[in-house]
C-alpha cells in the first residue's frame, strides 16, 4: 500500500492562558496518533498555532500595560516550551496573528462574498460601560435562554449545547467589571449558513467524518431547525484583523482561528518546498482535526461551510474527545486540580501522563477521569513493573556479552507478540489507545514470567551457564524492545532509550517483526522511576490558589439569606443519596382538598399505567389547573403515609420557605415520566 498523505491538527490554544493538563489530553492524543502514522511510514504533518485574537487578549494586554503583540509572543513561547516538554512534536507551530493567516482570511472572505453568503445587519451587542468595550461572548455570563442553566458563557451553553447570542442570555453580567452590560447597536456581518444547509446536512450524515453520536446530535439539534446566520464581525475596539472591505470591523476570532490551521500548513509548506494545494485541495490528502466536544459546532458546521465556499477539501475526520475530570471532579484552581503543564513538570515525568491518558482514551466522545491513585498505580505497575523491568533485570548482564548471534527458542513469545502488532496498530489507527495499551500489557504479562522462570540473576553466578544467560537476556531484551516499539507513539523517550541500549534507533512499526541478534548492548541507564503518590499530592498543593475573578462566577447579587435560614446539612455519601429514589413525574390530575387549607391532592404519572397519589403543601402557591400536565420531581420510594384525606404515596420536590413562596422543581424538556434523577 502506498503511503497515505495525512494532515493533522489539534485545536489552537488561546493565547490568554497557560497550557494545563486538561488541554494536554488533546495534544497528547493527537501527538500519539501522528507519531503512530509516521512509524507506519505514512506522510503525516501535524500543525497547530496559538489562537491570538479577540477581546480576551485585548483586555488582558490592557490590564498588564503592554501591547497585544508582546503578550501573545510571551504566551506563544510558554506554550511551545510546555508542548516540547511533553514531547508533543508539531511539524509547524504558528500563530493566527501571522501574515499568512491574514492573507488566507482575505481569500476565504472573498469566496464567501462571491458566493453571496455574507449579509450585513445591525446588531445590538452588549457593551460594558465600565470597561468601555463591546463584550465578546466569553465575557458575558448569564442564564441559558434554552435550559435555564445558570452562569453560562455568552455563545453556547455547556449544559444543553444550544448556541445563542449573548444578548439572549437571561440576567447577563460582564465578567470584566461585573457591570450589567447595556445594549448598543452596530453593523455586523453574517454568514448565511442556511444557504449551505443541503450541503451541511449531507456532509454530516454521509461523509463519515463524524462519530455517529456527533452526526446524530447535529442532525437532531441544529440541522432540525433553520440554521442561524453566523455573526463573524466585531466592531472596534477589537484585537484581530480588520476586514478589508468593511473598515472599523474585524473578523471575529472564530473566523480566523480555523483558517489558522491552513496558515500554519502554509508556513510548513514554505519551509519544506511543498505546495499548499497538495494539502488542502487534493483528494489524496486526508485532513484530521482533533478537538474537544465544546467546539464541535465550529468544526462540524461553520468550518466545513467555509471550506465548501472555498471549494477546498473537507475534513476527512473530526475526532472529538470529552473533558477531563480529576478525582471525579471538574478541574478548578481552588481544589488544585487545574494543574498547569509547568507545575506538573516540576514534580513528575511527562511520560507518566502520556501513558495514563493513553490507557483512558477511546474513539468515543467520553469524559475521562484522572484519579490520582489510579495514576500512580497504573504507571508503577505497568510501565515500571512490567515493561522497564524486563530491561532493568537483564540489560546489565547482557552488557558484557551482547546479544546472542542467533535468536534462541523462547517458546513462541516473540512470534506471538510480533503477530499482535497488527491488532495493536488497528487500535491506534482507530484512536482506541485504551485497547492498544491493554493489548500491549497482555504481551508484557506473558514476557515477565519468562524472566522470572529463567532467573538470569542466578545464571550470572555460574560460569558454566553464560551461554544460557546470554540467551535469556537476548529474549528478554527483544521482548522489551517489541513493547518499546509498540509504545513508541506514547512513550517516545522510552523508545529512544531502548534504541540507545540496543544500538538501533526505533523509527518504524515493522521493527517489531524481527529480533535483534549478535549486537552489543550498551551500559544500562536508568529509564523510568516509580511515581510517588506524595509527588502527586504535592503537585495538587502547588496548584491551589484562589480562582481568579476572570474565571469565577461574576458578581450576581444573590442574597445569603437562604443559607442563613437553613444551613447546609451534614455530609452524606453517594450511597446515602442513592437511597432516595427521585423520579420525574407528570401531574395528571390536581384538585383542592376541601378539609385541608394547605394541601392539594395530586395524581402523578410515572409513565405507563403507574400512578401515585400525593398530598402536597402547595395550595397557597399554585392553582390546580396550572399544574395539570407539567413535570415535577418526586420522591418515589417514600414510605406511604396515611392522612386524614387518604394515602400519600410520596413527595413532590419543591424549594422555598413555604406558604405562597413555594417553587416546584421542574425539569428540562425531553425528560420522560419515570426517569430517575441522579
Ligand atoms: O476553544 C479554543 O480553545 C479555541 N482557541 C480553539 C480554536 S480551534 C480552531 F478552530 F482554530
Ligand atoms: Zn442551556
Amino acid at each position: 500500500m502506498s503511503p497515505r498523505r495525512i494532515l493533522v491538527t489539534s485545536a489552537l490554544p488561546y493565547a490568554n492562558g497557560p497550557i494545563h493538563i486538561g488541554h494536554l489530553v488533546e495534544y497528547i492524543q493527537t501527538d500519539i496518533w501522528v507519531r503512530f502514522q509516521k512509524m507506519m511510514g505514512n506522510r503525516c504533518v501535524y500543525v497547530c498555532a496559538d489562537d491570538t485574537h479577540g477581546t480576551a487578549i485585548m483586555i488582558r494586554a490592557r490590564q498588564e500595560g503592554r501591547s497585544e503583540e508582546a503578550l501573545i509572543a510571551a504566551m506563544q513561547e510558554a506554550h511551545e516550551r510546555d508542548f516540547a516538554a511533553f514531547d508533543i512534536q508539531f511539524d509547524n507551530y504558528g500563530s493566527t496573528h501571522s501574515d499568512e493567516n491574514r492573507q488566507l482570511c482575505a481569500r476565504f472572505w472573498q469566496a464567501l462574498r462571491q458566493q453571496d453568503l455574507i449579509v450585513q445587519r445591525d446588531v445590538e451587542q452588549l457593551f460594558d460601560p465600565e470597561a468601555e468595550t463591546f463584550l465578546a461572548d466569553r465575557f458575558v455570563r448569564g442564564t441559558c435562554p434554552q435550559c435555564q442553566a445558570t452562569n453560562q458563557p455568552g455563545d453556547n451553553c455547556s449544559k444543553c449545547g444550544s448556541t445563542y447570542r449573548p444578548a439572549e442570555l437571561i440576567d447577563p453580567r460582564s465578567t470584566l467589571s461585573g457591570a450589567a452590560p447595556e445594549l448598543r447597536s452596530a453593523p455586523h456581518l453574517f454568514v448565511q449558513l442556511e444557504k449551505l444547509r443541503d450541503f451541511l446536512a449531507d456532509w454530516v450524515a454521509n461523509s463519515g467524518a463524524l462519530q455517529s453520536e456527533t452526526a446524530n446530535y447535529l442532525a437532531g439539534h441544529f440541522l432540525k431547525d433553520e440554521l442561524r446566520d453566523w455573526d463573524i464581525s466585531r466592531p472596534a475596539p477589537y484585537f484581530g484583523f480588520e476586514i478589508p472591505d468593511s473598515p472599523g470591523n474585524y473578523w471575529y476570532v472564530w473566523f480566523d482561528a480555523p483558517i489558522g490551521y491552513v496558515a500554519s500548513t502554509q508556513q510548513w509548506c514554505q519551509r519544506n518546498g511543498e505546495s499548499l494545494e497538495d494539502w488542502w485541495q487534493s483528494d489524496e490528502t486526508e485532513i484530521h482535526h482533533f478537538i474537544g466536544k465544546d467546539i464541535t459546532y465550529f468544526h462540524t458546521l461553520f468550518w466545513p461551510g467555509m471550506l465548501k465556499a472555498m471549494g477546498w477539501s473537507l475534513p476527512t475526520k473530526v475526532h472529538i474527545h470529552g473533558f477531563l475530570t480529576v478525582d471525579g471532579e471538574k478541574m478548578s484552581k481552588s481544589t488544585g486540580t487545574l494543574v498547569t503543564a509547568e507545575t506538573y513538570l516540576q514534580r513528575l515525568d511527562p511520560a507518566y501522563l502520556r501513558y495514563f491518558y493513553a490507557t483512558k482514551l477511546t474513539p468515543r466522545v467520553e469524559d475521562m477521569d484522572l484519579g490520582l491513585e489510579e495514576f500512580a498505580e497504573k504507571v508503577n505497575s505497568d510501565l515500571v513493573g512490567k515493561v522497564v523491568n524486563l530491561a532493568s533485570r537483564t540489560a546489565k548482564f547482557a552488557g558484557k556479552l551482547g546479544l546472542s548471534p542467533e535468536y534462541p527458542d523462547d517458546g513462541g513469545l516473540f512470534a506471538q507478540a510480533a503477530e499482535a502488532g497488527d491488532r495493536i496498530a488497528e487500535a491506534y489507527e482507530e484512536c482506541d489507545y485504551a485497547r492498544a495499551m491493554r493489548l500491549i500489557m497482555e504481551l508484557a504479562d506473558r514476557a515477565n514470567p519468562y524472566v522470572e522462570h529463567a532467573r538470569p540473576w542466578e545464571l550470572r553466578k555460574d560460569p558454566e551457564r553464560q551461554q544460557e544467560l546470554q540467551d535469556v537476556c537476548t529474549v528478554a531484551l527483544n521482548l522489551f524492545r517489541q513493547l518499546a516499539i509498540y509504545l513508541a507513539p506514547v512513550l517516545p523517550r522510552l523508545a529512544q532509550q531502548c534504541g540507545e541500549l540496543l544500538g538501533e534507533p526505533i523509527t518504524r512499526w515493522q521493527q517489531s517483526r524481527t529480533p535483534l541478534v549478535g549486537t552489543p548492548v550498551a551500559p544500562f541507564k536508568h529509564m523510568l522511576k516509580r511515581v510517588q503518590i506524595e509527588d502527586l499530592q504535592q503537585m495538587i498543593e502547588d496548584s491551589k490558589e484562589q480562582d481568579t475573578p476572570e474565571e469565577s462566577t461574576p458578581a450576581f447579587a444573590d442574597s445569603d439569606q437562604p443559607l442563613k435560614d437553613e444551613p447546609l446539612a451534614e455530609e452524606i455519601t453517594i450511597d446515602d443519596f442513592a437511597k432516595v429514589d427521585l423520579r420525574v413525574a407528570r401531574v395528571v390530575a390536581a384538585e383542592h382538598v376541601p378539609e385541608a387549607n394547605k394541601l392539594l391532592k395530586l395524581t402523578l404519572s410515572l409513565g405507563g399505567e403507574e400512578r401515585r397519589q400525593v398530598f402536597a403543601g402547595i395550595k397557597a402557591a399554585y392553582e390546580p389547573e396550572q399544574l395539570v400536565g407539567r413535570m415535577v420531581v418526586m420522591v418515589a420510594n417514600l414510605k406511604p403515609r396515611k392522612m386524614r384525606f387518604g394515602l400519600s404515596e410520596g413527595m413532590v420536590a419543591a424549594a422555598g420557605p413555604g406558604k405562597s413562596e413555594v417553587f416546584l422543581l421542574g425539569i428540562d424538556d425531553g425528560a420522560q415520566p419515570g426517569q430517575r434523577v441522579h
